[in-house]
């Protein structure tokens, strides 16, 4: 049997991760999988449930009843139900790092994870794809920007979805989730010794998926 192929790419937060990574999977034909998606989905039913999000025993009791289905165009379905939006919403990524931090939680989610890349060629991305969940990935990328390119990306992309905010508050937000993850104690956010690392703060969408499929026609090499 012809293994798939498996391309990780990780970062901080609006490096330009979901964006890249689904272009390129388009490109290639492969399925695009953001795990980040998954961790917001149990976050927004944790939530919705008022379960407090760092009482672990409850969150995992609740994810083992949980589906969540992610579709190519992006979508995501918590219990059958469309999220896409909700998962977005700041209160969301405001607790998703503590949700994100509990074992059950990551053990479970990476399992899912490891299933899809069975069956399907898969363009990844997260924040432990490359050092965790697939670390055999066929190619790594460890994909960053400037924390105030990536607030200002932010910033704007909640103005295109109507959330009201300020450009202040968001950088202060991104930049503790940043530091949420990467001192978590389970798979934390850190570059794979092997991954190549792509810096997007002056690249546009196009030259950063340029970028990606550049390392993959020359075999995982800059
Ligand atoms: O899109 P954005 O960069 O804001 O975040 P995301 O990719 O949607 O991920 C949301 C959160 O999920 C992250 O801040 C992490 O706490 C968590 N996450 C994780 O722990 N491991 C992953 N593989 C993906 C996301
Ligand atoms: O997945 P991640 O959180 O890393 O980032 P994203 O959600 O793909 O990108 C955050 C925002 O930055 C989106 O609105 C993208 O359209 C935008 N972006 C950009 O303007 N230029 C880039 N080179 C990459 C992303």
């Amino acid at each position: 049997m012809v293994r798939s192929k498996v391309i990780a790419i990780d970062g901080p937060a609006a490096a330009g991760k979901s964006t890249i990574a689904q272009k390129v999977a388009q490109m290639l034909g492969y399925i695009y999988i953001d795990t980040g998606a998954m961790y917001r989905a149990v976050t927004l039913k944790a939530l919705n449930e008022k379960v407090d999000v760092t009482d672990e025993e409850t969150i995992a009791k609740m994810l083992k009843n949980t589906t969540i289905r992610l579709t190519n165009d992006k979508k995501v379905f918590l219990d059958e139900v469309d999220v896409t939006d909700a998962i977005r919403q700041p209160i969301v990524s405001q607790n998703v790092s503590a949700v994100s931090a509990i074992r059950f939680v990551r053990d479970e989610l990476k399992n899912r994870q490891i299933e899809y890349a069975k069956t399907d060629n898969v363009v990844m991305d997260g924040r432990d794809i490359g050092t965790n969940v697939l670390p055999n990935a066929d190619y790594k990328i460890f994909m960053t920007a400037s924390v105030d390119v990536r607030a200002k990306r932010r910033y704007d992309e909640n103005l295109r979805r109507s959330i009201a905010c300020d450009f202040e508050t968001l950088k202060e937000e991104i930049e503790l989730r940043d530091k949420l993850d990467s001192t978590r104690e389970h798979s934390p956010l850190t570059k794979a010794e092997d991954a190549i690392v792509v810096d997007t703060s002056d690249l546009t969408i196009d030259e950063a998926v340029d970028a990606i499929i550049n390392i993959v026609k020359k075999g995982g090499e800059v």
